[in-house]
């Protein structure tokens, strides 16, 4: 979703924020724009679509500039188009804003009674006019205040008025060399550079400068100026991300690279906590979450959004069976406007890649003001999400780029699968089927039989190409595989615009049976597992209506290639991890089919990377 970026110091402006923009791309977004402070008079320029046609808008411009702010926007409040970019002018002041200004019809209608003109449909212009407005009021109260706390008083005047999550930076004319703003539940990273100060949406647009940054804390003006950032209550920390990583390192695409990626995600958050005789704990703050989670719990909720929702929906599975845990599923848009009961002991674990999910975040803040103990799994270290919970267990998949999860997916299914068995010892539950056992194995081997599917990616993307012209794609399977076939049908829609359902197979005849012909492919998740010969049956009918079969089963199973259309092998791995391996053929047919489509596999349309409004 929206982006920011600022710069103030002694190096140029231009080409920061333009980079910082490019980078900021993967959330999402349908027009750009920048601010640049130049002498006397601001230089503005803003395009609807890509970034790069900003660019292409700013030759001799911003040659001498060296503060400046800029923005990507994803429509919500008017139309995708170069009048509602960011930034928006009032009188003497730029902005730049994410988020949403909720009450902003009834301030808008105020101020228009008071005689100000708008030129936007935004929420962000109808910001940027009540504190020019209220500047101007304080002005003429106190004509010799300074223009800096003119200006401050008339933020905290606004910032009083306005309701919703948003963060804001703003210049103002008369005022060189600083930049203003505030988070109030939107994040803005900020980073304290050699030669001035650089802030941020995210930490992907500052990691290539420095990678010691402040995560601003929520309702506190900032004033940032070549020497750095002044508000209470700034903590900087090293982040271990590095440049390198988010670049594509000679893959095609993000999302190549990130797929690839995942035998190393998977041994990275797994590194210091698997535990080495596969017996004793795992290897995080035991005592900690013993305490404040695990001593007391009598149900679980699992929250989250789109693929970390499923994420979740196969973490169920685990926990019924190793943590004999009662453990219900929910999506965080539903969880947190519905009633849910929080008796003693709920634990709520709430599960984001970006950490900064509106939706996601809601439900734990629901979770947290009910009483309930609260848990993440976040991939980004320090975000609001991670930072709110009770108790952390962060993946490791380090910064995922494309729209479409992939590698944090994996991460995630990792980290439940560890967390789960886990839990389950902790509990004193004993095992009374051998899965438990065996998945320890199956995470200690899950790097290596990861790169062993990966060897197939060419055989996958091929399949992938072939679904091109099918009228509908289902994926279906049983067990810890029914959410695997949901996520399928998740990454297929979302990469290849094409109609994509999952269910599990048991549903089949309850329904989706009925358009089955040879015109619909069916991906069936097949393992030798306890189901195996439920999801056979299932194939059967399938076949039996002329449907085109793709399996999706163990290496070397020939009574399923007899009834499929096409087949692949993926090695045996335990109960628990079978999941993360057999979603891997999921990612790549995907791919391969918004290969040969043509369509954009980083930046699907109308996606956002972080939907942090509702
Ligand atoms: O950052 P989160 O994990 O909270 O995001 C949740 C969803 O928005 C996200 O998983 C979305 O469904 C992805 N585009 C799926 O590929």
């Amino acid at each position: 979703m929206c982006g920011i970026v600022g710069y103030v110091g002694q190096k140029q402006a231009l080409p920061i924020l333009l980079d910082g923009l490019m980078r900021l791309e993967y959330r999402g977004y349908d027009s750009a724009g920048f601010a640049l402070y130049s002498k006397d008079h601001f230089e503005i320029k803003r395009n609807a679509g890509p970034v790069q046609g900003l660019i292409d808008l700013t030759q001799d411009c911003g040659k001498t500039e060296t503060q400046g702010i800029a923005h990507t926007r994803w429509a919500t409040h008017g139309a995708p188009n170069e009048t509602n970019a960011h930034p928006h002018r009032a009188g003497e002041i730029v902005l730049v804003h994410n988020g949403i200004i909720e009450n902003y019809s009834q301030i808008k209608e105020y101020l228009s009674k008071e005689g100000v003109q708008f030129s936007s449909q935004t929420d962000t212009e109808v910001f940027a006019q009540l504190i020019e407005f209220r500047r101007k009021e304080i002005a003429k109260k106190n004509p010799t205040q300074s223009a800096e706390s003119t200006l401050l008083q008339s933020m905290k005047k606004a910032i009083d008025e306005v309701e919703g999550h948003y963060a804001i930076v703003l210049m103002a004319l008369g005022i060189p060399g600083k930049l203003f703003g505030i988070q109030n539940g939107a994040p803005l990273v900020v980073s304290k550079l050699k030669d001035g100060a650089l802030i941020a949406s995210d930490i992907q647009a500052i990691i290539p400068y420095h990678n010691e940054v402040c995560f601003l804390p929520k309702g506190e003006i900032f004033i940032a100026d070549k020497d750095g950032f002044h508000a209470k209550g700034l903590k900087f920390e090293t982040i271990d991300w590095t440049a390198d990583k988010v670049e594509k390192n000679g893959f095609e695409s993000f999302m190549l690279k990130e797929i690839f990626q995942q035998p190393m995600v998977v041994a990275d958050t797994l590194t210091g906590r698997l535990p080495l005789d596969q017996k004793s704990p795992f290897m995080w703050d035991h005592q900690k979450a013993h305490e404040v989670l695990w001593k007391n719990v009598k149900r679980l909720y699992l929250v989250a959004c789109g693929t970390s929702s499923h994420a979740a929906m196969a973490a169920k599975y685990y926990f019924e069976r190793w943590a004999r845990l009662d453990c219900q599923v929910d999506i965080a848009s539903e969880f947190r406007y519905r009633d849910p009961v929080f008796e003693p002991g709920t634990v709520v674990g709430v599960i984001s890649q970006s950490g900064e999910t509106a939706d996601t975040l809601a439900a734990l803040r629901l979770a947290n003001d009910a009483g309930a103990s609260t848990f993440s799994i976040c991939n980004v270290p320090n975000s609001t999400i991670a930072r709110e919970s009770s108790f952390q267990y962060p993946t490791k998949a380090g910064p995922e780029i494309g729209v479409a999860s992939t590698k944090a997916f994996t991460a995630q299914l990792t980290m439940l699968c560890a967390l789960a068995l886990d839990v389950g010892r902790l509990r004193g539950i004993q095992q009374t089927k051998d899965s438990a056992q065996k998945s320890f194995h199956g995470l200690a081997r899950l790097p290596q039989d990861l790169d062993q599917v990966l060897s197939q990616s060419e055989a996958f993307i091929k399949i992938g190409e072939k679904l091109k012209n099918q009228r509908i794609i289902l994926f279906v399977g049983r067990g810890t595989m029914y959410p695997i076939a949901l996520e399928g049908a998740l990454k297929f829609k979302e990469l290849t615009y094409l109609p994509a359902e999952g269910f599990a197979a048991g549903e089949l005849k309850h329904g989706p049976i009925a358009y089955i012909d040879p015109d619909v492919s069916i991906i069936t998740l097949a393992p030798k597992d306890e189901w195996y010969s439920k999801t056979i049956s299932n194939l059967e009918e399938i076949r039996a209506r002329g449907g085109h079969i793709i399996a999706i089963g163990t290496e070397g199973d020939t009574e399923i290639q007899k009834i499929s259309n096409e087949f692949i092998g993926l090695p045996k791995s335990a109960w628990g991890t079978q999941p993360i391996l057999s979603v891997i053929p999921l990612q790549l047919l995907a791919y391969g089919c918004a290969k040969a489509l043509g369509r954009n596999i980083d930046k699907p349309r109308n996606l956002a990377k972080s939907v942090t409004v509702e």
